[in-house]
């Protein structure tokens, strides 16, 4: 079976999960962070070299502030609580998103975690928080801008290979399957340039219930699917066959 090199997930569902239960939203993100354990463990298990997932959008800002304000403490925690095991487990954490609305723990809390586990050979875990698409892409078109205005970059090196290392997941190639649970086929301002080509599966199951027989599902999904990029299926056998 042939697994994805790197999985970029949507976990949404959790406010419908607590809703109906007759519980606050904030106990269903709550619940959400079992199958972020579980979708941990099993990627490096399989030889996923990498995971990102999408914890905190740009537009969340805008949800109540109380919902926020559990959202934040629930990362402080879960950074507290977690980061000697994915550290032990040789896992290479990073964050991606605007940190600059962050509170300055949560920020030093970032860092720190980050700087502990940046030579650590295993999974690469992306977690996107205050994170847009399109914030991506502008940050990469300024940076790209001022390299240009100083001289240090001539305008016509930029081609797509270029502007896409100045982007967040610079350094990590595309997700090859995007999962979103909750049933919404929407990409919601998640990885715009990075999800070209990646293979889309939706799962119905809310985040809370995204257990490993849905990973599972949606892996042998992912297995199923022809990948052409843009070419006809002969040309891709053709590939395959002098590969
Ligand atoms: C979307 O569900 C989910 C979020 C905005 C938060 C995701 C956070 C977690 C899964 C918590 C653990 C994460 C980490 C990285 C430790 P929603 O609230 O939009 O659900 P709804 O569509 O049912 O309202």
């Amino acid at each position: 079976m042939t697994t994805p090199q790197h999985i970029a997930i949507i976990m949404d569902g959790n406010g419908r999960w607590a809703e109906a239960r007759g519980l606050p939203r904030h106990a269903g993100h709550q619940e959400g962070v079992r199958p972020v354990r579980m979708c941990i463990e099993e990627s490096a298990r399989r030889g996923v070299g990498a995971l990102t997932l999408f914890a905190f959008s740009s537009e969340n800002w805008q949800r109540p502030a109380v919902e926020v304000s559990s959202l934040m403490q629930l990362f402080l925690d879960a950074i507290d609580r977690e980061v000697d095991d994915l550290h032990e487990n040789k896992v290479r954490l990073r964050f991606i998103g605007d940190r600059r609305s962050l509170s300055v723990k949560l920020q030093a809390r970032m860092a720190a975690s980050e700087e502990l586990m940046a030579a650590n050979p295993g999974l690469r875990l992306q977690v996107a928080v205050s994170y847009g698409g399109r914030w991506d892409i502008v940050q990469a078109a300024r940076r790209l801008a001022a390299a240009v205005a100083s001289g240090s970059l001539a305008l016509d090196a930029i081609d797509e290979t270029r502007f896409a290392r100045e982007l967040a997941l610079g350094d990590v190639p595309d997700p090859d399957l995007f999962i979103r649970t909750g049933g919404d086929h929407r990409i919601s301002n998640f990885l715009l340039w990075n999800l070209a080509y990646t293979e889309i599966h939706v799962c119905e199951s809310l985040w809370p219930d995204f257990d490993l027989a849905a990973f599972d599902a949606a892996l042998e999904a992912f297995a199923n699917r022809e990948r052409r990029f843009g070419l006809t299926r002969q040309q891709v056998e053709e590939r395959a066959r002098s590969a």
